[in-house]
């Protein structure tokens, strides 16, 4: 499986923060952003990632990750023009995943736990990563029923449940066929909330509920969050040691 890390956007909601730099170089505790998400593919046993990002910071991603041999693994990067979409920035991936599937993270999205295991029993279809939220309207949210997902919508004013679809999901190479059909949504943008729902209704999705903390980093309030919950987390593994 290839990895492809999502990490375009121009992060509006966390202006001025994003004037002169890129959302997923801001400091979450003491790491650049981006390293959470691509440890979480490297830990779960990932070699090949790409690197979807818009055209004003590319180059800062290079100096920073460079070919990935700091990571051990190996590095490819590809812009996306202009925002439109994580659908249409893993559709930039196709020609590069060669009939692979795929996990594909969020650059904003800090996880806990390890999802090796998903991976590495992942066959066809797509799986998604839930997590129980207090604030389950800012996400894409899952409708749950007996063993598994009825609908997910998008940013729901009322959320049919307080599970949020979190920024990482694995897809079968079909994945790229389904966002060829994809319309923009009201807010112009392929919606990867479309994608999924494709695979719902062709009883093609499975679903994990995530044990760990996760959270977003893309506005002020969940930024600090993120910070906090690494720091507690580190100091734990450091009591531990
Ligand atoms: C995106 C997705 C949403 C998902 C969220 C996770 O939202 O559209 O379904 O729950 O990431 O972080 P965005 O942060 O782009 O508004």
């Amino acid at each position: 499986m290839r990895g492809i890390i999502l990490a375009g956007g121009t992060g509006s909601r966390l202006f001025p923060l994003t004037k002169v730099t890129n959302k997923h170089l801001l400091p979450v505790y003491d790491k650049p952003m981006i390293y959470y998400p691509l440890k979480t593919l490297v830990d779960a046993g990932i070699s090949d990632i790409m690197i979807v990002s818009g055209r004003g910071h590319a180059g800062h991603f290079l100096e920073l990750l460079g070919s990935g041999a700091d990571f051990g693994v190996r590095l490819t990067y590809e812009i996306q023009e202009n925002a439109g979409g994580i659908a249409q920035a893993l559709g930039l991936a196709e020609k590069w995943a060669d009939d692979e599937a795929v996990a594909v993270i969020l650059g904003d999205n800090i996880f806990q736990d390890s999802v090796k295991d998903d991976i590495s029993s992942f066959t066809t279809g797509a799986k998604i990563f839930l997590k129980e939220v207090p604030d389950a309207e800012r996400f894409g949210v899952a409708e749950l029923g007996k063993d598994r997902v009825i609908s997910i919508e998008e940013k729901p004013k009322q959320p049919k449940s307080n599970y949020a679809v979190t920024g990482l999901y694995l897809y079968d190479p079909e994945v790229f066929s389904i966002i060829r059909t994809l319309k923009p949504s009201g807010r112009g943008e392929l919606e990867i909330t479309d994608v999924n729902n494709e695979y719902l209704t062709q009883n093609m999705m499975q679903y994990a509920i995530l044990k760990g903390y996760w959270s977003d980093a893309g506005t002020f309030n969940s930024l600090i969050r993120a910070s906090v919950l690494v720091q507690k987390n580190s100091q734990q593994q450091y009591a531990d040691e």
